[in-house]
């Protein structure tokens, strides 16, 4: 069984992630370490400690960088709330428990060194604390079996900027330095995951269902994801949302759902119009490769495993195949359905 340590910026679709990982028999939550992004990593940790006490996770949180390695740290409370989960936490008035540990980089790399090839690290947010743990030791990083980051834009638009993805967006340098330190990664980019949307009528129903599993938690998902989701019907007039974050985890729980390329890619830290952009050029073969891009994935076997363990609830594949793929024309990227 596969070993998966979570760095995050939680986050809604991060929350939605953190629980797919946790329901799922194919993989073993090892840690979670969390890092400045979505909200201040101070916020990212209440989410994740107030998620572990509500799911009854045995699993240690560490906390990690508040600021990227080389500029003033960017957040999305437009997309995810002040708190990071649509304003639930403050308007409940859930009180903060101790977080700081700030030691987020040397777990990960105690676990890359104890678990080395059976370890995957599933990287939701900004690359900080990797690029922090290669820093400590990249050779123990170098050897964990695989490293999967959500993130990086390659033939579409971006949804930060014109050309950048968000988490990449925030931190470039750290995306930079791990890759040029000869540590491959597997990215799930937005091209793909901008490719399936969750509906809203249906996720409000499946929400509304999964009381009776674990009523905290329902209203934990009810507050985060309507503020997500009116976020998207305001900017990407989508009545529903995107689920990035739990893809990212798919390719870990079922990698058989996924086709990798390999590709060399670049990340640019300079520009003025295009800092954080990822740069790849799939026309042709690379002589050297340092990435893999995720450029095709099962959707319709995500979305059913996604629901059973997350909802509890089965949707059907006519469902998903008629409600829940999109065809925006921003990427060139498909996905297949079976
Ligand atoms: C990524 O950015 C964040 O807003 C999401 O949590 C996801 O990790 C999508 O660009
Ligand atoms: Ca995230």
């Amino acid at each position: 069984m596969t070993r998966v340590l979570i760095d995050t910026d939680a986050g809604v679709d991060d929350t939605l992630a953190i629980v797919y990982a946790a329901s799922s028999p194919e993989i073993e939550l090892e840690m979670v370490t969390t890092v400045s992004g979505n909200v201040p990593v101070r916020e990212v940790t209440q989410n994740v400690l107030y998620l572990k006490e509500i799911l009854k996770l045995g699993v240690p949180v560490h906390s990690g960088a508040d600021v990227p390695r080389a500029r003033k740290l960017v957040t999305a409370p437009e997309v995810h709330g002040e708190d990071g989960v649509g304003g639930f936490r403050n308007s409940n008035h859930v009180p903060p428990v101790s977080w700081e540990t700030k030691d987020a980089a040397k777990k990960i790399v105690s676990a890359a060194i104890d678990h080395g090839p059976k370890l995957t690290i599933v990287s939701l947010g900004p690359m900080t604390n990797l690029a922090d743990a290669v820093a400590i030791d990249a050779e123990a990083i170098r050897h964990v079996q695989r490293i999967i980051q959500m993130g990086g834009v390659f033939t579409g638009y971006g949804n930060t900027t014109e050309f950048t993805e968000f988490n990449i967006y925030v931190d470039p340098e750290a995306a930079d330095f791990v890759l040029s330190n000869g540590i491959k990664v597997k990215f799930v980019p937005l091209d793909l995951t901008e490719r399936l949307f969750f509906p809203r009528p249906i996720l409000e129903d499946m929400v509304r269902k999964s009381r009776t599993k674990n009523p905290q938690l329902a209203r934990l998902l009810k507050k985060a994801l309507r503020y997500y989701i009116n976020y998207h019907r305001r900017t990407e007039k989508i009545d529903g949302c995107f689920l990035h974050d739990p893809i990212a985890v798919a390719a870990a729980v079922n990698p058989r759902w996924f086709k990798f390329v390999d590709s060399l890619v670049s990340i640019e830290t300079k520009g003025d119009y295009t800092s954080g952009m990822t740069i790849a050029d799939f026309r042709k073969r690379q002589r050297s490769c340092n990435s893999e891009i995720a450029v095709a994935f099962d959707a319709k076997n995500f979305v059913r495993d996604f629901t059973r363990k997350v909802f509890g609830a089965l949707l059907h594949q006519d469902v998903i195949k008629r409600d829940c793929i999109t065809a925006r024309s921003t990427t060139t990227f498909d996905i297949t359905l079976n």
